[in-house]
């Protein structure tokens, strides 16, 4: 039976419409989960939209709507965006479903027979852009001397009646989680959580009585959850919590939440002790990714620089955009984008590079060998060692980095290998070989055959259309794109006996930039 492997990523506040953070999740979640796929495990992927709470109830006042209005519209965008972008999601969970309110309020009553939830009074900070309740000690100073949340965001002196989570309880088994090896990537985030938990747990208040845009309290029905609770919870709803059986005795714990680096104290701090009051497993990792901003700025309405990610797809391709993402910046650091450095790196990489090596390889397959696969009588050492640096760069190395979700590093073997098959092929000279030693010629070009095939595999989790579209014209059956298939096939039976190729079109077209930018 297949290991099964369950991935996550945030589910996003559909307050607005997504903008390039929410792609760059997704897309990375979506290669973590086709990789995973081609590695034979049985995979589940779940993203959504996290609906409740007080900074969705305030965004739809402000534009004259319903808060589950606006939810149901923006949250459209997002399902838009991940089919757009070619995200394979199992699960889409949007948190205001019948089915989460139920399964939430089943681990608050988990908590509370735990005897974990008491009923006091919160004074204190909390920011409504983070939906998050902050310490004095926390705060940090804006330029006006106004007091700011630690991401600058504004906050607002609270009172009101809360339920809380005795959170202070779980700082030992939080610290012991927190130390095991692996748990929260990458290391700089695992040693900030260490010393929060160290510097000493406060209790957390869970739920709210100003507003009532949430799940209720179950049995105080004049408070809602504090919508952290509801949203995190999004994670065992969708594998059928309460019902411990089928897709959560198979999934759960989750084997990685992919989050942004801003929410790991809700991940690996609050999720866990939530969790473990109910007497629920603790996720197995969880990553914090960075941040993208655009030409080394963030994004904002205020600047005029909000980048739609759907038409930045439209305008370069997805693939493109795909690729771009995971190869530019190494996964756990900020990086910076811009049109000028998707067309370089795209163009460079995938145009020139690969798209051409594929493209005059099979041309010259289509013309000299009248389509047909060509015949290999006998290997010279140059071929061995072709052989040899492709299926170690896109077979050992790419997947060995890909597990790791060291894409960029995975990728760059990727390019050694690429770059190994150009040379080989301007050594080979497959093209003066046609009149003076055609045997010789079909020799070359098996090898380049069989060798595009394995790099167009090993790309399949970040460039999954164009690299289909290559293996399709190659004759390649989808039995055969993995990385073990494709590895240990022999070349007789690559493609089915009797195969022709059809005239090659190019899968990477060269990108220019639009004239408002060049
Ligand atoms: N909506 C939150 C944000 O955008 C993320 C919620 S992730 C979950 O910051 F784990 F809580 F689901």
């Amino acid at each position: 039976m297949a290991e099964p492997f369950y991935i996550t990523t945030a589910i996003s506040y559909p307050n607005g419409k997504p903008h390039i953070g929410h792609a760059y999740e997704a897309i990375a979640a979506d290669v973590i989960a086709r990789f995973q796929r081609q590695m034979g495990r049985d995979v589940r992927f779940q993203t959504g939209t996290d609906e409740h709470g007080l900074k969705m109830a305030q965004k739809a006042r402000d534009l004259g709507l319903t808060p589950a209005e606006l939810a149901a519209e923006m949250s459209q965008y997002f399902i838009d965006m991940c089919d757009e972008l070619n995200v394979s999601y199992d699960v889409f969970l949007r948190t205001t479903e019948p089915r989460h309110h139920a399964s939430t309020q089943e681990l608050w009553r988990r908590m509370e027979a735990n005897g974990d939830l008491y009923l006091d009074r919160y004074d204190g900070w909390y920011s409504i852009r983070d939906e998050a309740y902050y310490d004095e000690s926390e705060l940090i100073t804006g330029e006006g001397g106004e007091k700011l949340s630690p991401q600058g965001t504004p906050v607002e002196w609270t009172v009101e009646e809360s339920w809380f989570f005795r959170l202070s309880a779980y700082q030992d088994r939080l610290l012991a989680l927190l130390e095991t090896p692996g748990f929260l990537r990458p290391e700089s985030r695992r040693n900030e959580m260490i010393a929060f938990v160290k510097g000493g747990l406060r209790d957390l208040s869970v739920s709210r009585t100003s507003f009532d845009w949430g799940i209720k309290v179950p049995g105080s029905e004049n408070h809602v959850m504090y919508v952290w609770v509801d949203a995190l919870t999004n994670y065992i709803t969708g594998l059928g919590f309460p019902d411990e059986t089928g897709d959560y005795a198979k999934y759960w714990p989750a084997d990685l939440h992919l989050i942004g680096k801003d929410i790991v104290r809700f991940h690996t701090i609050y999720w866990p002790a939530f969790l473990m009051s109910a007497g629920l497993k603790t996720p197995k990792h969880v990553f914090g990714h960075g941040f993208l901003l655009n030409r080394g700025q963030k994004e904002s309405k205020s600047l005029g620089n909000v980048t739609d990610p759907v038409a930045l797809a439209g305008q370069f391709g997805v693939d493109a955009l795909r690729y771009f993402l995971l190869r530019e910046v190494a996964f756990g650091q900020d990086g910076s984008y811009s049109p000028e450095a998707i067309v370089t790196r795209c163009n460079a990489e995938l145009a020139n590079s690969f798209g051409n090596l594929a493209q005059r390889t099979l041309s010259q397959i289509f013309k000299n060998c009248d389509g047909y696969l060509p015949e290999i009588s006998g290997h010279t050492a140059e071929d061995a060692e072709l052989f040899e640096t492709v299926e170690a760069a896109a077979l050992v190395d790419l997947p060995r980095c890909f597990e790791d979700l060291e894409f960029s590093a995975g990728l760059e073997h990727w390019m050694t290998a690429i770059f190994a098959c150009n040379q080989y092929v301007d050594a080979q000279a497959p093209w003066t070989l046609r009149k003076t030693d055609p045997a010789r010629m079909q020799t070359v070009l098996a090898t380049l055959y069989i060798t595009i095939a394995q790099l167009a595999v090993a790309a399949i989790p970040v460039i999954p259309e164009s690299a289909g579209k290559l293996l399709d014209m190659m004759g390649i059956s989808q039995d055969l794109r993995t990385h073990q298939a494709i590895r240990s096939h022999w070349y007789s039976g690559l493609a089915e006996s009797g195969f022709r190729l059809a005239q090659p079109v190019g899968v990477f077209p060269r990108l220019e930039l639009p004239a408002e930018d060049a």
